[in-house]
């Protein structure tokens, strides 16, 4: 497996090898071969010496790879978030292609919930966020700027090729689990023209899936019951907009950010993929080695399962598990273990 390994700015820095040191494990005891290529770009330093976030031939750089290993990017010190972020991340994103962001939510043994009397296994659900149009769109503009008559249009762009792959793609993943059930978030009642629009293509490509269940949800009381009853969520499959906000929402339910893990998928492979951590680069803990590198180990397991290594993600996501049970954690997590040791511990459970 040909992966780029980029760890960017900040704690980026410091999760990145635990990351590395899991995944070297791993492909120790399944006998895969990593091959790794180190990149020192798409970060804030790299910015300041060259006044750009990526050389001229990034995308013929990463083109080959089998994915991309990330950290994450930001300095507001040095370079404008807006800028570092457009710079590279997003960049992936749309010219890879990765039409899927998926984050799994779940709640672990040893975490303590901020939602009061959820225990593991009351929140175990995947959000399938659409990642390349929607409501995320550079379209409309502003009129008549600064007078009475100031007018403003921003428009969403939904595809039925995009929707369709997205839908597609969410209902394969609720047939791979065992309770083969997908809720779709809509808002065809106050957003009337695309979110029913929406609701029909989940229904035409519900079809081909009589084995998946389905209801739709609006998005407000949706957001509600992330809260108030997690329990009934298999995978949730959601537009841009909305995708982006319950995939804060639902990590969120489950203690600290620094577990949730994320990949964002070109899943016809042909471009690669990206796997990273949903925080970002935490200045604010930066250069201490506290930061948890769970949300790093964990979205190295996922790029494993994507790459066709489904014994090692399993392996890994099994390691996470015993160490948030039994220690060490990281002080987000209310211990006082260093980063490394986290990911060293995590690493010795993979044997
Ligand atoms: P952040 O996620 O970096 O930090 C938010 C809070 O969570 C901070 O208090 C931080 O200390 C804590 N935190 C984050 N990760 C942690 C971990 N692994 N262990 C323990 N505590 C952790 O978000 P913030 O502060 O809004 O952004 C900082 C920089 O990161 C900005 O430049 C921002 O643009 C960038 N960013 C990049 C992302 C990416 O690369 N995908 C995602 C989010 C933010
Ligand atoms: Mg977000």
């Amino acid at each position: 497996m040909k992966i780029a390994v980029i760890p960017g700015d900040g704690i980026g820095r410091e999760v990145m090898p635990e990351g590395l040191r899991v995944l070297e494990a791993a492909s120790r005891r399944f006998g895969f071969e990593l091959q790794l290529t180190h990149i020192d770009w798409a970060s804030c330093d790299w910015y300041v010496k060259h006044g750009q976030m990526m050389p001229d031939d990034w995308k013929a750089q990463l083109e080959g790879m089998d994915a991309i290993y990330f950290g994450a990017a930001g300095w507001p010190a040095t370079v404008p978030d807006h800028v570092s972020l457009w710079g590279s991340l997003l960049k992936f994103r749309r010219e890879f292609d990765q039409y899927v962001n998926l984050r799994p939510v779940r709640l672990f043994d040893g975490v303590p919930c901020p939602l009061a009397g959820r225990r593991p296994g009351d929140i175990d659900y995947l959000v399938v966020r659409e990642n390349t149009e929607g409501e995320y769109t550079n379209l409309g503009g502003v009129m008549y700027a600064g007078t009475e008559r100031e007018i403003v249009v921003q428009e969403t762009v939904m595809s039925r090729f995009g929707a369709d792959r997205v839908l597609r793609h969410a209902f394969e993943l609720a047939r791979s689990r065992p309770r083969k059930h997908l809720t779709v978030a809509t808002k065809s009642n106050g957003i009337a023209i695309s979110m029913p629009w929406w609701d029909s293509r989940a229904d035409a490509v519900a079809r081909d899936y009589p084995d998946v269940t389905v209801d739709k949800q609006h998005i407000d009381i949706l957001s509600a019951r992330f809260v108030l009853e997690p329990g009934r969520f298999d995978v949730v499959v959601a537009s841009n907009l909305f995708g982006d906000i319950l995939s804060d929402l639902g990590p969120a339910t489950t203690g600290t950010i620094g577990l949730a893990p994320s990949g964002n998928l070109n899943p016809d492979r042909k471009f690669p993929s990206l796997f990273e951590p949903v925080h970002g680069s935490a200045p604010d803990i930066y250069g201490r080695n506290i930061a948890n590198p769970v949300a790093m180990i964990w979205s190295g397991a996922l790029m494993l399962d994507f790459l066709g290594q489904r014994a090692a993600h399993d392996a890994i996501v099994e390691a996470i598990e015993q160490v948030l049970v039994n220690g060490p954690r990281t002080r987000d997590l209310g211990g006082n273990a260093s980063t490394t040791e986290m990911g060293e511990a995590i690493a010795a459970k993979l044997g």
